[in-house]
C-alpha cells in the first residue's frame, strides 16, 4: 500500500494552499472586496495555459467569500458544463434560491425572475464563468451582457486559456466588461516541487515517496508545459506502478515506466476539467464502467446527459476511452473502458 488518501490526486480536488499562487489569490481577494459589501468591484478576465492553477484560486477565493459573506454570493459556473445563456442564468438562479423551470421561459424573463430574487434578499453577486470561450460558439456570450446590465452582480470575472478571448467577445459586451487583466504563467520546476511536496503528503503514506521522486516528477512535468495537473496526474502514475508490483515505495523504475508509456504522456496533455472528471469517475470505477453508472458519479456536477454524451466522444476520438454497446437485461446500455 503506498497510498494513504488517493483522492487527494483526483482531478476534483481543491488542496488547502496553493503554492505559488499566492500573489494572484491576493490580487482576486483584494480586487473583490467591494463585493463583500455588496457594491461594485472591478470584472475580471484571467488567463493563461491550462493546469496553472485559474480553477483552482478563483474556486478558492470563492470558497471563502461564500463562508464568509451572507448577502453576497459568489457563483462559479463552468461553461462547458453550462454552455448557454440560458443554463448560465439557472446556475445564479440557484444560487439564489430561484430555481427555473428547465423550458419555457424567455431570457429575459429569466433575467428578470433573478433581479427580482436578488432585490427581494438585498443580496448581490460575484460570477464566475470558468473556460468562457466555450460561449463564444453560438455567440451565448450575451450572457455576459445580460449580466453586466443586471445590478445585482458585483462583479464578473471571466477564466479562460484562451489569451485573445476578450478580442472575440461581441463588440458590445467587451466595451462594457472592461476588466482588470491577471496572466497565469506555467510553473516553474521549482512551483512544481512545492506543489507535489503537499500533494504528496496528504496522498501517500509517510515514506512512500521520497524528495527524488517529487523532483524527477516535477522536471518531467516542467518538460512537458509546466502543468501542474500534469505534475500531479504523474505522481498518481507513479504510485500506481509501485502499486502493481506489491510494493510500499516508489521507485524510480516506476518513474521510468510512466516516461516510457507514450500514451500516458499522450493522455496527460490537452484534456479539459469535465473530461478529467469522467476519467475520474471511470478510475473510482475500476477502470469500465456503464455510461450510466459514469452519469451517477458525476450527478453532483451539474453535468446533463448531453455534456456527457459530448466529452465521450471527444475521449473515444482521443483513444482515451473505448465505448461498446451491450444487451443488459433493462436494454441496451454503452459499456465505458478507460484505455489508458
Ligand atoms: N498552486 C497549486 N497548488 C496546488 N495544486 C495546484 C496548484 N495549481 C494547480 N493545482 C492543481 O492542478 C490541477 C489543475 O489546476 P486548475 O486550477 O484546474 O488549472 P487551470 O484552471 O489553470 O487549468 C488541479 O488538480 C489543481 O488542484
Ligand atoms: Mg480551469
Amino acid at each position: 500500500m503506498v497510498f494513504k488518501n488517493e483522492l487527494a490526486l483526483n482531478a476534483g480536488f481543491l488542496p488547502d494552499s496553493l503554492p505559488g499562487r499566492e500573489g494572484e489569490l491576493n490580487e482576486l481577494v483584494f480586487s473583490l472586496k467591494p463585493a463583500f459589501e455588496g457594491r461594485k468591484a472591478k470584472n475580471l478576465f484571467l488567463f493563461g495555459p491550462p493546469g496553472t492553477g485559474k480553477t483552482s484560486c478563483v474556486k478558492k477565493v470563492f470558497s471563502g467569500f461564500n463562508e464568509e459573506s451572507q448577502t453576497a454570493k459568489a457563483v462559479f459556473v463552468n461553461c462547458w458544463q453550462n454552455p448557454t445563456r440560458n443554463s448560465v442564468l439557472a446556475r445564479i438562479a440557484e444560487a439564489v434560491g430561484e430555481p427555473l423551470p428547465r423550458r419555457g421561459l424567455g431570457t429575459d424573463e429569466v433575467v428578470l425572475r433573478i433581479t427580482q430574487e436578488f432585490h427581494l434578499q438585498k443580496a448581490s453577486c460575484v460570477v464566475a464563468l470558468d473556460e468562457c470561450d466555450r460561449l463564444l460558439h453560438n455567440r451565448e456570450d450575451a450572457v455576459i451582457y445580460d449580466l453586466l446590465r443586471g445590478d445585482f452582480v458585483s462583479a464578473i470575472i471571466c477564466i479562460t486559456n484562451d489569451r485573445d478571448f476578450l478580442g472575440k467577445m461581441d463588440e458590445r459586451t467587451r466595451s462594457s466588461f472592461q476588466p482588470s487583466v491577471l496572466g497565469f504563467s506555467r510553473y516553474s520546476p521549482v512551483a512544481l516541487k512545492k506543489i507535489l511536496s503537499e500533494r504528496a503528503r496528504a496522498a501517500f503514506r509517510p515514506d512512500a515517496c521520497s524528495d527524488e521522486t517529487i523532483a524527477l516528477v516535477a522536471a518531467y512535468a516542467s518538460k512537458l508545459g509546466g502543468d501542474a495537473r500534469v505534475a500531479i496526474e504523474a505522481l498518481w502514475q507513479c504510485g500506481k506502478n509501485a502499486e502493481a508490483r506489491g510494493s510500499q515505495k516508489i521507485e524510480k523504475r516506476d518513474f521510468e515506466m510512466l516516461k516510457e508509456n507514450p500514451s500516458v504522456q499522450k493522455r496527460l496533455q490537452g484534456l479539459n476539467e469535465t473530461e478529467e472528471k469522467i476519467i475520474s469517475a471511470l478510475k473510482q470505477s475500476g477502470g469500465a464502467a456503464t455510461s450510466g453508472e459514469v452519469y451517477r458519479i458525476l450527478e453532483g456536477e451539474g453535468m446533463t446527459d448531453r455534456t456527457l454524451r459530448n466529452h465521450m466522444k471527444l475521449l473515444e476520438s482521443k483513444k482515451i476511452i473505448s465505448v461498446e454497446r451491450v444487451q443488459l437485461k433493462e436494454g441496451w446500455t454503452s459499456r465505458i473502458t478507460l484505455l489508458v
